[in-house]
């Protein structure tokens, strides 16, 4: 799903990956980009540029893609003689981002020509104004450019500004690509079109009709080697100020004047502005931090965070965070919106339920049945399904009986199952075609902080520590008491 591009803009000449070699690069990027070669949509005579420190030739660093696409989820694209012109494309440079010096060896690799040249900083946020200022300072960006930025921007509100205010001083707001990986998912997109599309739902699409709403991102993989970046960051920053954020955005939005990036992004950051503040001791009733110790995952014994890699045994950092959040307006005023995330639970599972009101009056009550409230599931990964829960009479002569039935979707079984594509390759293709309607404008980046600071600011002062939880279960009990406190259940 694309919206129209914001701007006719001559196509791009060149993309120039700063921290080129580094794992997002090796398993997303790299892949993405040659699948996009192989799809024909990589404009003619486009340039790949690698930035990193390290010293190597071209070719050896064509090497390294090659064996990066051979082992990531795009292994099956993999060619030989569509590998050589994807190769083709490709230059190495070698840059010190750490004070971005060596940028005139990207001067030589840039081919002269029409279109802007697409700066993407695959490295950490640090880095993304010094690599900005030096960028401006070189002479290497003009009106066409634009720049690609990942998550985290910043770790708080001020850093984020200060980051922002760092890319501002370089590039234009319009030029600039703040990637969330999750807008880039089919199912996350379609999430717009199901609620956007379709006029049955929106009638019923608040807090007259809705009584409660669930998000579940749950990872079933650990930290994955990266314990030094996650312990200075935890499941709040990481997943919640960015991903979840995000989807209660695209679930809570009031409908858009139009499908333009900007129309969209304008009713996303009004969620944000709404969010009911979580302060001080506010904290120990709407949030439950967790850490997953030793237990099991996927029938293997798994060690505990604390005994992962390179660990601090002492680290308080949660790999699993709860929340009960409000949204202060008319239309979700009182309706809980429960969030949950968090590493080395029971299975991979991202999920939306909606749960409605119950029937008003139960008139099988004396036949003795009870009626379940009907919600409506978009399961997200790993398989993309939305079902809707109806209260169904078993077939039968003797007696009526009533049970709980779904009525499904799947939509690998309706549309086909196609490749699963990397989210990376839909984000990449519109920054090429300057469409930023799935992108992070830099309201909505400092109003998710502001947000995530008051929470931050009261685990602080309140001590709130983290709770042990089992690797391979759903968390915390807590979590559980979370939303058994106003008598609501996750959907498991
Ligand atoms: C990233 C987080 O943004 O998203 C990771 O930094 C997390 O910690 C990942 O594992 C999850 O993405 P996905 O696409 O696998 O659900």
């Amino acid at each position: 799903m694309t919206a129209t591009p914001s701007a006719t803009a001559p196509e791009c000449r060149a993309l120039v990956l700063f921290g080129a070699t580094g794992d997002l690069a090796k398993r997303m990027l790299w892949p993405s980009l040659y699948a996009l070669d192989t799809d024909g949509l990589l404009p003619k005579a486009f340039r790949l540029i690698g930035a990193a420190t390290s010293k190597q030739t071209d070719d050896e660093f064509r090497q390294k893609v090659r064996d990066a696409i051979c082992t990531s989820a795009n292994a099956s694209l993999f060619d030989e003689a569509k590998f050589a012109a994807f190769a083709a494309r490709i230059r190495y440079v070698t840059v010190d981002i750490q004070t971005a010096g060596g940028l005139d060896s990207i001067k030589g690799a840039l081919h002269q020509g029409e279109g802007g040249v697409i700066y993407y900083l695959s490295t950490g946020p640090q880095l993304f104004g010094p690599i900005c200022l030096a960028l401006r300072d070189a002479g290497l960006i003009d009106p066409h450019s634009r720049i690609t930025v990942e998550k985290p921007i910043g770790t708080n509100s001020k850093t984020a500004h200060e980051v922002n205010e760092a890319i501002g001083a370089a590039f234009e707001e319009h030029q600039v690509f703040r990637i969330d990986h999750y807008l880039g998912k089919e199912a996350v997109q379609n999430l717009l079109a199901l609620r956007f599309a379709n006029a049955i739902f929106e009638p019923l699409w608040n807090a007259n009709a809705i009584e409660q709403v669930q998000i579940t991102v749950a990872e079933a993989v650990g930290v994955e080697g990266r314990w030094g970046f996650y312990d200075g960051t935890g499941a709040l920053r990481d997943m919640v100020q960015s991903h979840m954020l995000q989807l209660l955005c695209l679930v809570a939005m009031e409908p858009p004047a139009g499908f333009t990036p900007s129309a969209v992004r304008n009713e996303k950051v009004k969620v944000l502005w709404s969010l009911h503040p979580i302060t001080g001791t506010d904290v120990e009733t709407h949030t439950v931090r967790g850490q997953y110790a030793a237990g099991y995952s996927a029938g293997q014994a798994v060690v505990g965070y604390r005994d992962e890699k390179g660990a601090s045994p002492s680290s308080d950092t949660e790999t699993f965070v709860a929340l009960k959040v409000g949204i202060d307006n008319w239309r979700w005023a009182g309706v809980p919106f429960y969030l949950r995330t968090g590493k080395r639970l029971a299975k991979r599972c991202s999920e939306i339920m909606i749960q409605f009101n119950p029937a008003p009056f139960n008139i099988f009550a004396d036949i003795g049945a009870t009626l379940s409230p009907n919600a409506l599931l978009i399961q997200l990964q790993p398989e993309e399904m939305i079902t809707l829960t109806l209260m169904h009479k078993k077939p039968g002569m003797n007696e009526v009986k009533l049970a709980q039935v779904p009525l499904n979707l799947s939509v690998g079984e309706t549309f086909g199952h196609s490749r699963r594509r990397i989210a990376y390759e839909r984000m990449l293709l519109d920054v090429l075609r300057n469409n930023s309607a799935l992108f992070v404008r830099r309201d909505e980046v400092e109003a998710a902080w502001k947000w995530i600071d008051g929470i931050i600011d009261g685990w602080k002062t309140t001590g709130y520590a983290a709770k042990p939880y089992t690797a391979g279960s759903w968390g915390p009990s807590a979590a559980i008491a979370l939303t058994e406190r106003n008598g609501h259940s996750w959907n498991e």
